[in-house]
């Protein structure tokens, strides 16, 4: 009867506030009348598609689940919104510089999507950032617009500062980015070597750290980057050369998904700071790159838990601007061009995991006799018992008498001196106790420690068909939590 009626009472809204697709979909996914997840490429304004559609036409194309679906529409949505949200804030606050993003490639390697960020990327001057030799051969040979960024991060050695000089020669606007201080000797050494004066950047460690799961590439121990001091004596070297003139761009990471604007905004002040110092210093800079950081809000609570963020895209492109600007206003330095490295941000709405469910394990209202059969040992006795005796007072109490009472019958189980179905009776009350305990829990305000984890015991198991390794959206996000929901029928109980 509970059943029926709840069958009449759910409907499309309630699997859209239990799933909360529109609190994390940023707009690209909903539920539509009929009961399907759609997916929005143009955002919560433009045509929907529904997800089932899609399976139903890939089905007749012969693919089968699992599958990695890419959006490149949403795509080009994520770079168009990021890119219009700096130029609103550079437009409104009198900014004298401009906004180029770079996409890390490390952050989705697919062909298809390096590829298709270059493309529509262009219109923006969207770059790519290189970590590697074969990121950046990639980048060469994906970019075509010479006013676009091709920054050059990670390790280096001769082979990778030739192909970035070489690919400077070629007409891109390439930044090599000392993230050690031995880098600088090799970079001036070869690009003597190959007559270029190189666009010399410089990765800042800062002192500020941010919280989070995926920030321990920022703060004074993070192992890649200089100190000030370290960046001194690169300013030095380049003056004992002449060559201050190739000081271009001072870069910093602060860590992948920072979900708090203060931290955002310390690193910015920092940055800014030294950015400030080295203008002054003489050098010619133009390029402050904030690397990435920018959050998804994966859980859609829009607080500043790690798998959320406690701000959306213009006020962070808000406070990165105003927060540049005041700090080189003061001593009247020029606004640079601002770069940001944004990986997760660009691409996590794009991706969606496709999978059949195979199975589902139900935990169901155990079967109880009326009366317990007369070989019943004391324990399960004890068990039933509990059960029959559970109240609001004595939650914690029965919890651990149903634990008590099971382990003990399944130590008897162990030495023979139970038999099967003693065992099994034994285990339907001990969950019939915990069930009880769960429905009456919800009433209370504190809950016991103990008590809090039975709902996990009690969730049901679904068993998906899909390898974590070879579909996984973000492969590099470990440790991450996706949203996830069934994608048809859910106007349904
Ligand atoms: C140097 C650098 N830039 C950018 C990123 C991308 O960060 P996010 O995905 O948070 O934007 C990373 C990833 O950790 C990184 O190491």
């Amino acid at each position: 009867m509970a059943k029926s009626h709840a069958l009449q009472r759910w409907g499309v809204e309630d699997s859209v506030e239990l799933y909360g697709i529109r609190t994390w979909g940023a707009g690209f996914f909903d539920v539509s009348e009929d009961g399907d997840v759609v997916i929005c490429p143009h955002g919560a304004r433009g045509p929907q598609i529904p997800l089932p559609e899609i399976i139903a036409g890939l089905h007749e194309r012969g693919y089968d689940m699992p599958v990695l679906l890419r959006v490149e529409n949403i795509l080009s949505s994520r770079i168009a919104h990021i890119h219009e949200s700096f130029r609103k804030a550079i437009r409104t606050l009198g900014y004298r510089g401009e906004y180029r993003g770079v996409f890390p490639i490390k952050v989705n390697q697919q062909q298809q999507v390096v590829d298709q960020i270059a493309q529509f990327g262009s219109r923006y001057h969207h770059g790519l950032e290189a970590g590697s030799k074969a990121e950046l051969i990639a980048a060469v040979a994906l970019m075509r617009d010479p006013k676009a960024c091709i920054v050059c991060n990670g390790y280096k050695d001769e082979e990778f500062i030739d192909l970035a000089l070489q690919a400077q020669r070629l007409g891109f606007n390439v930044f090599i980015v000392l993230e050690m201080p031995g880098e600088l000797d090799m970079v001036l050494e070869r690009a003597a070597a190959l007559g270029i004066r190189p666009n010399v950047g410089v990765r800042s460690k800062l002192s500020v750290k941010a919280g989070g799961h995926w920030t321990d590439s920022g703060g004074e121990r993070s192992t890649f980057g200089l100190s000030p001091s370290q960046i001194v004596d690169v300013v030095d070297t380049l003056k004992s050369r002449q060559m201050l003139d190739c000081f271009r761009l001072l870069h910093y990471h602060l860590g992948s998904q920072i979900s708090n604007i203060r931290d955002i905004r310390t690193g910015v002040m920092e940055a800014a700071r030294l950015y400030s110092g080295l203008a002054e210093e003489g050098a010619p800079m133009g390029y402050l790159d904030l690397g990435g950081g920018l959050a998804v809000d994966y859980d859609g609570s829009h607080t500043n838990y790690v798998f959320s963020r406690n701000y959306n895209l213009d006020e962070y492109c808000a406070d990165v601007v105003e927060t540049i600007m005041s700090i080189l206003d003061e001593k009247e330095i020029p606004h640079p061009h601002i770069i940001t490295e944004s990986g997760r941000a660009t691409v996590a709405y794009c991706s969606v995991l496709l999978f059949n469910i195979l199975d589902v394990n139900v935990v169901e209202e155990a079967r109880l006799p009326e009366t317990l059969p007369d070989d019943a040992p004391e324990a399960v006795r004890n068990l039933q018992e509990a059960l029959a005796g559970i109240s609001l007072r004595n939650l914690q109490e029965s919890y651990n008498d149903a634990v008590y009472y099971r382990d003990e019958v399944r130590r008897m189980f162990s030495t023979g001196a139970v038999s099967l179905r003693q065992r099994t009776l034994a285990e339907r009350f001990f969950w019939a106790i915990l069930m009880r305990i769960a429905k009456e829990k919800r009433k209370l305000k504190n809950v016991p420690r103990d008590l809090e984890d039975i709902d996990v015991n009690l969730a049901d198991i679904y068993y998906g068909n899909f390898s974590v390794f070879q579909s996984l959206p973000d492969s590099w996000a470990i440790d991450q939590l996706f949203p996830i929901m069934p994608v048809h029928r859910l106007g349904e109980f």
